[in-house]
């Protein structure tokens, strides 16, 4: 398995291995200094990826990394591939002086609060909450 950072050109990746994986969007993000988009392959078929922001703070740090998605295909889970992902992820984001990483997940996602837990993740808080806002747009 390798593991290696998308950029512009691997728009083709992204299709086929993300949910809703086709969007005129992509060139954009793929293009993104700060938006780090990792895929696994195995030969050359991708799968796994993950997809995190480095996000510039005004105190502390001078940037943390947001895990915006990760996702591993149904017939290759269990062997390792989001470990190798995470693991590349550390890579660059301590390249860049990157301390500190964080995700949004379920209690319920037992798969990746167990991940999270394996890779030595803490959760800082047990009451932290997601509150979304909506804003229409005319
Ligand atoms: C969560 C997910 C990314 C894990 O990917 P993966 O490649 O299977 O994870 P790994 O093989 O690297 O697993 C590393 C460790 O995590 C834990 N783990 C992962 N999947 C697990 C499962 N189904 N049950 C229990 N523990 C699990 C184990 O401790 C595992 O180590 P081990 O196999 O040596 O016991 C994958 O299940 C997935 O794509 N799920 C659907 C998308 C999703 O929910 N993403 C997370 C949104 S926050």
């Amino acid at each position: 398995m390798i593991v290696r950072r998308l950029g512009p050109g691997d728009e083709p990746v992204v299709e086929r291995l993300a949910e809703q994986g086709s969007s005129p969007r992509l060139p954009d993000l793929l293009a993104g200094e700060r938006t780090i988009v990792l895929a696994a392959f195995e030969r050359d078929e991708p799968i796994g990826f993950v997809l995190a922001y480095e996000l510039l703070r005004r105190h502390g740090d001078a940037s943390h990394l947001f895990v915006y998605e990760v996702g591993v295909a149904a017939g290759w889970r269990r062997r390792g591939v989001a470990t190798a992902l995470f693991g590349e992820l550390e890579r660059l984001a301590r390249s860049r002086g990157i301390r500190r990483a964080f995700v949004l997940t379920n209690a319920a996602n037992e798969p990746a609060m167990r991940l999270y837990d394996s890779l030595g993740g803490v959760r800082p808080n047990d009451d932290d909450v997601l509150w979304e806002l909506e804003y229409r747009v005319d």
